[in-house]
């Protein structure tokens, strides 16, 4: 039976009470609209934890004013049932007056990390990620959180506010999960027409054409961000909002290729902000 959780102070006693027993608590955040990405990250949860729990919050503290937050998809039932048939034990489902009540003022900014790529485009955009992740993690209390890849600077985020904060959660990130042409799983695939839909694996498709240089010797960063933005201008309608190749670890944008690097991309097609990344 899957259990549907809409008070934080019922997700706290569920939580507290599995805690009693010893139980294992694994947590999936989403924003809901769900798909194969968040359905890998579930049952990733279900192998490695006692108890899962999946919780459907669209954000609004990490739209910005101009943003999709009204238009952002919603489907509750279908992602209920989803859920179910993935395993997950308990959906939190809370209200948004209830997560952030009349008079709220406190977010959490990760220096840096949260205001380049995704955050210069779409300013406080992670302080109401790492906000709301956090305020999650003290509702449902879990042991272990599972995030996408496809969220690179997101999933860095959260760990280093896990580390600097603290908390005793095991962030677990795992891979992009795609469409078989390559393009990443995410919600606001649903807003492309046909034309962009297919448009839009150029995205994938250029970062292993990147790949595919710096397998073959390419080391100069300039060159293969050069090459990615040759690729998609193939494409018609695709706006790009940034090509960045960066030090994995220290997030540093580079200009050589040296050690572990991940190359992301931001891009518009038609309308709908699309972001993906590779590591390498
Ligand atoms: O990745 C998402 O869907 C959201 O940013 C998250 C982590 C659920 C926070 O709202």
């Amino acid at each position: 039976m899957t259990k549907i959780i809409r008070t934080i102070a019922s997700m706290k006693k569920f939580s507290a009470a599995q805690k009693r027993r010893g139980k294992k608590i694994g947590f999936v955040p989403t924003m809901g609209y769900l798909h194969a990405g968040h359905i890998s990250l579930i049952k990733q949860a279900v192998k490695e934890c006692d108890v899962v729990v999946a919780s459907i919050f669209v954000n609004p503290t990490q739209f910005g004013p101009k943003e999709d937050l009204k238009k952002y998809p919603r489907d509750f039932k279908r992602d209920a049932k989803m859920l179910k048939k993935a395993g997950v034990d308990a959906i939190f489902y809370p209200d948004p007056k209830a997560m952030y009540p009349k008079g709220y003022k406190t977010y959490i900014y990760v220096r840096e990390l949260g205001d380049v790529m995704c955050g210069k485009t779409r300013p406080g955009h992670f302080e109401g990620v790492a906000t709301v992740v956090a305020k999650l993690f003290n509702i449902v209390m879990p042991d272990a959180a599972y995030f996408g890849k496809k969220d690179f600077q997101q999933q860095i985020i959260i760990k280093k506010m896990v580390a600097d904060l603290n908390m005793d959660v095991k962030i677990v990130s795992l891979p992009t999960v795609r469409e078989a042409d390559g393009l990443a799983m995410s919600s606001r695939n649903t807003y492309l027409e046909p034309d962009e839909r297919s448009n839009a694996a150029i995205i994938n498709r250029s970062l292993l054409a990147a790949k595919k240089l710096i397998g073959s010797g390419v080391s100069d960063a300039s060159k293969i961000k050069k090459a990615i933005a040759k690729l998609i201008a193939t494409k018609r309608g695709i706006k790009i909002d940034y090509i960045t190749i960066r030090d994995a670890k220290t997030f540093d944008e580079a200009a050589k290729i040296k050690g572990k690097v991940f190359i992301a991309i931001a891009a518009y097609v038609g309308r709908t902000r699309l972001i993906d990344n590779i590591e390498i």
